[in-house]
């Protein structure tokens, strides 16, 4: 087990520089998946270094699939892929599986999975994908251990009411829908920035979608193949995100380049409404720690409102904020645990039920020991080891591994004191 060792900075600003944005995971994965669509060889460029795309990669080649990593770019084969099982232990390390249902049904007439773990933060069902799979004509059963798929003759036309706007449904039924037998219409789809990178990715590979970005999307039935020239991966709005927030928390001057700053709309304004600094360029933004940093109510929403996984980093910074703030998490029903583990360093928050803390401040957090209990909480509680006095070592490194690259290294160049032990 690694961890994460910071010296922190008791409150004072001594980032500077400029820290380049990689591709983003949540983009790079239901792209991967939907390569699985094409009976040709795929390649992607700008991929992330990040532990969740060997993962996924890793899933590709046990269902028979062929995958080649070289520098930023990811080349896959997916015409020998054969066997219709997810593997168990990765599927249930990992959220984003569920991913490669819709093109193992689509393509092969069956899957089946155990339900798919990953990140805690609260209950994740799957009813939104069973239903809609249900639409387009799959059986459906299960067992104790796993769900079963369905459909001999592959998926049908059809209208799909999603009850929420879910991301990787939406995702998935884009890309299992390109093979289906008619028409798709999905109501209710989720719009964010990494929908409209799957749509992109597939309409590339020949498929015809019209709606990405929107709530309503249709699917038409296109032949496809491997784009003509590798695919870039979109920046990563919530690692920049992240980064911002360091900067607001601790910078001098703290650059975020590589970026596009129309998927970030929601941080930006949530930092502007808060007295930060921020001067937006094309594809970069530079953010300066205010001397005062005014409290805030977020509250999170699907794109283009504040983003989910970038509510922990707010929830630190918001402790240097002089009054109260307040955080209304509407997403997940575990994604403000990690706010006992601030408290812990100093921090005054109240947690009245799983979706609402207020947070008063400001002050001084003490570094501690604490254990990241998912990505974007483990970056939180890097941020918070930053902003604090004394030391702080953030356990489960291998968590922020999954969706941050080499960040010590990174935060490293921005003068942060920070290492990682075994
Ligand atoms: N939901 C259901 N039933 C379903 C599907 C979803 O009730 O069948 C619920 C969820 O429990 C949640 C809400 O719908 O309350 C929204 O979840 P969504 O399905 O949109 O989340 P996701 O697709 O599983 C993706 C990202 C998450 C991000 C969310 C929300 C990927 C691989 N994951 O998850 O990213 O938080 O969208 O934006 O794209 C992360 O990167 O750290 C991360 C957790």
């Amino acid at each position: 087990m690694q961890s994460f060792v910071i010296q922190g900075a008791g409150g004072g600003r001594p980032l500077k520089g400029s820290v380049r944005v990689g591709g983003m995971k949540n983009a790079v994965l239901p792209i991967m998946a939907a390569a699985t669509v094409v009976d040709e060889v795929t390649e992607l460029s700008n991929v992330p270094s990040i532990s969740d795309v060997g993962a996924l990669a890793s899933m590709i080649e046990l269902l028979g699939g062929v995958t080649d990593r070289r520098g930023d770019r990811l080349t896959i084969d997916a015409r020998t892929i054969l066997k219709t099982e997810l593997d168990d232990t990765l599927a249930k390390k990992m959220r984003a599986s569920v991913l490669l249902t819709g093109p193992l049904l689509a393509r092969l007439g069956s899957v089946t999975f155990p339900h798919p773990g990953g990140c805690v933060l609260g209950s994740r069902p799957i009813d939104v994908f069973v239903n809609g799979f249900k639409k387009l004509g799959a059986e459906y059963a299960e067992t104790e251990e796993s769900y079963t798929l369905t459909a001999p003759n592959g998926l049908r036309g059809g209208s799909i009411f999603f009850r929420l706007p879910s991301v990787t449904a939406t995702e998935t039924f884009m890309t299992a829908a390109t093979l289906a037998r008619g028409t798709v219409t999905l109501y209710n789809a989720a719009m964010e920035p990494e929908v409209v990178a799957v749509a992109d990715f597939l309409r590339a590979a020949g498929a015809d979608i019209e709606g990405a970005g929107s709530p309503t999307i249709t699917i038409r039935p296109s032949p496809l193949r491997a784009p003509s020239s590798p695919v870039p991966i979109i920046p990563d709005r919530i690692e920049a995100g992240s980064f911002m927030i360091l900067g607001a928390l601790a910078g001098d001057g703290v650059t975020v380049f590589n970026i596009d700053p129309s998927h970030l709309s929601a941080v930006i304004d949530a930092l502007e409404s808060m007295n930060v600094p921020l001067d937006v360029g094309d594809t970069s933004i530079t953010v300066h720690a205010p001397a005062h940093l005014r409290p805030y109510e977020l509250k999170t929403h699907e794109h283009p409102g504040y983003p989910t996984d970038l509510q922990a980093p707010m929830g630190v910074l918001m402790t240097q904020a002089e009054g109260e703030s307040a955080i209304i998490e509407t997403i997940f029903d575990g994604r403000l645990n990690y706010t006992s583990d601030l408290v812990r360093m100093g921090a005054d928050i109240q947690l009245w039920h799983p979706h609402k803390a207020t947070v008063r401040g400001r002050t001084m957090l003490k570094g501690r020991e604490i254990d990241g209990p998912d990505i974007r909480a483990g970056l939180a509680f890097i941020l918070a080891g930053i902003a604090a006095e004394g030391e702080t070592k953030v356990g489960n490194a291998h968590l922020v591994d999954r969706g941050y690259e080499h960040i010590e290294e990174r935060l490293q160049s921005l003068g942060a004191s920070i290492v990682r032990i075994s």
